[in-house]
């Protein structure tokens, strides 16, 4: 079910059409559209042309140019034409406006915005990608929200996602671990606390081999020993890796995400022989010191290594692999990799090398990079004790919603479920409302505070239009009456609407949430202000259309919140 892909695009040819008619030809139909601005401040109109793009033909100063046209330019159809300076502001017809936005909102209810750019081609998105027996970071918690959020804007515009977590299951670590084990490990203490038991022998592990380097050896021995399918090292490894797994989905289940597919970098143990038979018959495969390496010098990359000189695959063989069963498997539209900026250089040399095998589909490829989430202005790292643990932040972010309901709404009847949805949509909002690419700092007061630009902000100012809806005895999916709203209070809220399906798209495009975050944001202020200032619920010829307006807002915050994978309780 698809609507006006963008619903302003029809009053954007409004406006150049009647510029057309005025103009003696001297611009293309596409030359104005492009030329079209949107003013910064609504006192400036809708749409502003720019009258010196005409300046040289016509030979005049702008501002006589924007006068002229002003008393050419046809202006039915518009509340008001202006020249200002060297600009020509439209004014659009606002009632016209309003019935009509408000009518697309209302019948398409949360399709609204829904667009076909996918034509239902399939996106896998590698997302989260936790390493097992290694806590889950926040750059893997950055991962899975944004991740998914792209994977909710993909599905949107018809593309049909997949969300794979490419689990760290596989690599030299687990040989350390299983050395580790071999040598002090204890059933029950895994049992009792996997994660960081196994965290806990890994840097013993690594302590222990500067002073024994022979430790190396057996690691790697045991590795190679998993790599042969030894029954031992496999026993132990699904052991691992299922307890990690096990306190890995408790994050998932508290956030609601789910995955398609846990295919992690052990599922491609077997697919890489025929990565490096590929590379060899193509030629691509050059020994240095006894490694394996497909030379990127011409995209001034540093060289791929393929394999180790004792046999090992790397953690960029394994995304060879997982690439080419992805193309495969998916005949994918794109394939998204939602890391961290960090790795930036491991997928241009993956994209490289796929290049260099002769894969065009490598073009189709595209790492989502985001940056770090900082606590007191550092970088969080394991080994300086700055982990912020998931589970501690989510439970605090819950911890502190329950505490501002009680103090807000003591009478609420389904507080606990409420404060989940607020505590974990404020951690999941807050860090998709930057763009992904900045750094930002985690600070959880910040993040949950019910004012400012906040996830609990949104819903709050959602929950209002619920409750106004409620009180007027209105059922939000099924507003009827007369959408005839002439009020200018209403205006920037009734034209922000009609910005949703633009924001869906550029969202989409820039892989950016956070255009999304922002827009609702936007979105929650011009309503919460038109609310101050109106009486909505007055007894009046135009009630209907103000709680149609109402309506179409809670329809579209409550849209944007869950393409952010942020809930919209109803009261709070
Ligand atoms: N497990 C990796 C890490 O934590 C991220 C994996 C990303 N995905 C991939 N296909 N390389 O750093």
């Amino acid at each position: 079910q698809f609507f006006k892909e963008d619903f302003m695009q029809d009053y954007k040819l409004q406006v150049a059409n009647a510029i057309s008619a005025a103009i003696d030809s001297q611009l293309s139909q596409d030359e104005i559209l492009s030329k079209i601005e949107i003013p910064k401040a609504l006192n400036l109109g809708d749409y502003a042309f720019p009258a010196f793009v005409l300046s040289k033909v016509l030979r005049k100063a702008p501002q006589a140019i924007a006068a002229e046209l002003v008393e050419k330019i046809d202006q039915t159809g518009f509340e008001k034409i202006e020249a200002v300076g060297p600009y020509v502001n439209f004014f659009l017809d606002k009632q016209a406006y309003a019935k009509a936005i408000l009518a697309e909102v209302l019948a398409a209810k949360e399709n609204f915005g829904n667009q076909d750019l996918g034509a239902g081609r399939q996106v896998p998105i590698d997302m989260s990608s936790p390493n097992i027996a290694k806590p889950m970071s926040m750059g893997h918690l950055r991962s899975t929200v944004i991740g998914n959020s792209i994977a909710n804007l993909m599905a949107k515009v018809n593309y049909k996602p997949v969300k794979i977590n490419h689990l760290g299951d596989w690599g030299t670590q687990f040989g350390k671990l299983m050395c580790a084990y071999e040598m002090w490990g204890s059933e029950a203490e895994i049992k009792a606390d996997p994660i960081a038991t196994l965290l806990k022998y890994y840097v013993r592990f690594h302590e222990e081999a500067e002073a024994k380097p022979e430790l190396n050896d057996q690691a790697r021995h045991w590795f190679k020993r998993l790599e042969d399918g030894d029954a031992e090292a496999t026993r132990l490894w699904k052991w691992f890796r299922e307890e990690s797994l096990k306190e890995f989905m408790e994050v998932y289940d508290e956030l609601e995400i789910s995955f398609d597919s846990y295919n992690g970098e052990a599922f491609y143990n077997d697919k890489m022989d025929e990565i490096v038979e590929l590379l060899e018959e193509k030629h691509l495969l050059k020994e240095s010191q006894g490694a394996q390496i497909v030379d990127l010098d011409k995209y001034n990359l540093n060289p791929a290594l393929i394999k180790r000189s004792d046999g090992a695959t790397l953690y960029i063989t394994r995304d060879l692999a997982a690439a080419l069963y992805r193309k495969r498997t998916y005949d994918f539209a794109q394939s998204l990799y939602v890391v961290g900026n960090e790795q930036t250089n491991h997928f241009k040399q993956l994209k490289a090398v796929l290049k260099e095998m002769g894969y065009n589909w490598s073009d189709d490829i595209h790492h989502i990079p985001f940056g770090l989430i900082t606590s007191g202005g550092k970088k969080l790292s394991t080994r300086a004790g700055r982990v912020i643990l998931l589970q501690e932040v989510l439970n605090d972010a819950v911890n502190l919603a329950t505490k501002q309901i009680e103090e807000k709404n003591p009478t609420l009847a389904n507080k606990a479920e409420v404060a989940h949805q607020v505590g974990v949509g404020a951690v999941v909002f807050h860090d998709l409302k930057n763009e992904r690419l900045n750094n930002f700092d985690f600070d959880l007061e910040e993040v949950v505070r019910f004012e400012g630009e906040t996830g609990p902000y949104v819903q709050y100012s959602r929950a209002r239009a619920m409750s106004i809806l409620r009180k007027a005895g209105v059922d939000a999916d099924a507003v009827t009456g007369s959408y005839d709203l002439n009020d200018p209070e209403a205006w920037e809220t009734l034209r922000l609407l009609g910005d949703f399906p633009a924001i869906v798209k550029r969202a989409v495009t820039e892989y950016e949430p956070s255009v999304v975050a922002k827009y609702a944001i936007h979105l929650a202020k011009a309503f919460n202000k038109y609310y101050a200032h109106s009486r909505i619920l007055a007894d009046d010829e135009q009630k209907q259309a103000r709680l149609a307006m109402v309506a179409a807002v809670a329809t579209v915050l409550k849209e944007a919140l869950r393409l952010l994978g942020v809930g919209a309780p109803d009261e709070m």
